[in-house]
């Protein structure tokens, strides 16, 4: 029976062992038994019905966050809204009643189908929001690692070019340096623009078609920019990767990949149509998924092209292998989600923090969000002696608002927020601005409170 079963997986793939219902562990006693995805989404939708979702003041009620400051750097790591801390807590519950029962099962390493198993409910989760495929999604701790995972699982040669832009940060350029030392590929960093304030699209696509070089064969681009909150249009950057590409034969073509962080989870477009090769986001900042989470999506065809840097426990076919002393063949999305045990808990309840935007509605949080930037920029920019950095066209941005407060460092600007109450945040970068990134944790009357705040330390 396990040799079958085995020797089922490596040639049909997990999807037909579902299918056939075989198993290769004796079911868990049912008491023991954690409870099935289906079920928990069931208690999820009970939790979440009681609250009117078109209702903002109603989803920002989701969040416990201290009412006494101002909630502005959401965008650095998320508060979990009631429905994710609620999964969270049933995922704990289980865990701690039977974490060997809770984790065979839920994991799926009791032989029972891939489907019924969480990651998979959170790889359903997770396309249905970005577009994509469940089989499309890899399960990461976060931005930095799913690019880690890409940069290092790519296939470069001495020669061949690494191309990226001067606005990243820091962890791409270094998953991209680390890359490009041990291939002997070459990186090289470009400006998109000089000044972000009046950055336009044209000009972008413009730089990026100039600095594509015969010897270019990967991209690196964030969607939205935290050093300056400008957000690419990646559509029309895509577009330009892809008319270059028609030149080119297949392995060769140019892969374009994404930081897509800080417009994950704030764009109203499903990211799966942005045209990218792999895109990197965590779970915990504007998706509000549990912290310590994150993914990696990419169309079917571009899992083979990396090659896994740490040993999966998604998907039994690379164990299988292992088991047999054959190679495990093309790379699937699944074998790229790292292994070893996790803060389960926590990784499991992503899938409710995707349907907490699918209960607001994508667009819908996407508007707001956008509408609490535009009055948060409008009012910044009334007030003397401060200079909005971020472009004022919602086209070219999306949460982060990055300003300067004349005669001030932004480390003095974000210490004298936080003596009002305010909670600002500066940039990471060696040049710096304040910060202030409205979100759905916050509304009009707080964007003016922090306005106010802003007028009184200039
Ligand atoms: C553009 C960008 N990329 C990546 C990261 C790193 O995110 P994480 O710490 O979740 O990996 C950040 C951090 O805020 C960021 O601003």
């Amino acid at each position: 029976m396990t040799l079958n079963r085995r020797d089922f997986v490596s040639k049909v793939g997990w999807g037909a062992v579902a299918a056939a219902g075989a198993r290769t562990v004796t079911a868990l006693p049912a008491a023991t038994v954690a409870t099935t995805a289906a079920q928990t989404a069931d208690a999820a939708a009970m939790t979440a019905a009681a609250v009117d979702y078109a209702d903002w003041a109603a989803v920002k009620g989701q969040f416990r966050l201290d009412p006494q400051w101002l909630h502005l750097s959401q965008f650095f790591m998320v508060s979990h809204p009631r429905p994710v801390r609620a999964a969270i807590e049933r995922f704990r519950d289980q865990l701690d009643a039977n974490p060997f029962a809770t984790v065979k099962r839920g994991m799926g390493f009791d032989g029972g189908p891939h489907e019924e198993s969480y990651p998979a409910a959170v790889q359903r989760a997770a396309a249905r929001y970005l577009g994509g495929q469940p089989d499309e999604v890899a399960l990461t701790d976060s931005t930095t690692q799913g690019l880690a995972l890409v940069y290092n699982g790519l296939t470069l040669r001495p020669g061949e070019e690494i191309l990226t832009t001067t606005h990243d940060h820091y962890v791409h350029h270094e998953a991209i340096r680390f890359a490009s030392e041990r291939s002997g590929a070459s990186w090289r960093r470009i400006a998109l623009y000089d000044e972000s304030a009046t950055a336009s699209a044209e000009q972008m696509v413009e730089r990026l078609r100039a600095a594509i070089r015969p010897q270019t064969r990967v991209i690196g681009l964030t969607w939205v920019h935290s050093c300056s909150g400008v957000k690419l249009p990646v559509r029309a950057l895509a577009q330009t990767i892809a008319d270059t590409n028609q030149k080119r034969d297949e392995q060769d073509r140019v892969l374009l990949v994404l930081d897509a962080v800080h417009g994950f989870g704030n764009q109203p477009e499903a990211a799966a149509g942005l045209g990218c090769d792999f895109l990197a986001s965590s779970g915990h900042k504007w998706i509000f998924a549990p912290r310590g989470t994150g993914l990696l999506w990419a169309p079917a065809r571009n899992w083979p092209l990396l090659r896994p840097t740490i040993p999966t426990a998604y998907d039994p076919g690379p164990k299988l292998a292992w088991e047999d002393g054959r190679l495990p063949g093309p790379t699937r999305a699944a074998w790229i989600s790292p292994g070893g045990f996790k803060a389960y808990e926590h990784q499991w309840a992503m899938a409710e923090a995707f349907e907490f935007h699918a209960r607001i509605g994508r667009e819908r949080a996407a508007a707001r969000i956008a509408a609490l930037n535009t009055q948060c920029k409008e009012g910044l920019a009334r007030i003397p002696g401060v200079r909005v950095l971020t472009p004022m066209a919602t086209s070219l941005s999306a949460g982060i608002i990055c300003f300067e407060v004349r005669g001030q460092t932004a480390e003095q600007t974000v210490r004298g927020l936080l003596g009002r109450k305010v909670i600002a945040s500066s940039s990471p970068y060696k040049v710096s601005y304040a910060r202030l990134a409205p979100s759905l944790v916050n509304d009009e009357r707080e964007i003016d409170a922090a306005i106010r705040a802003v007028r009184k330390i200039v």
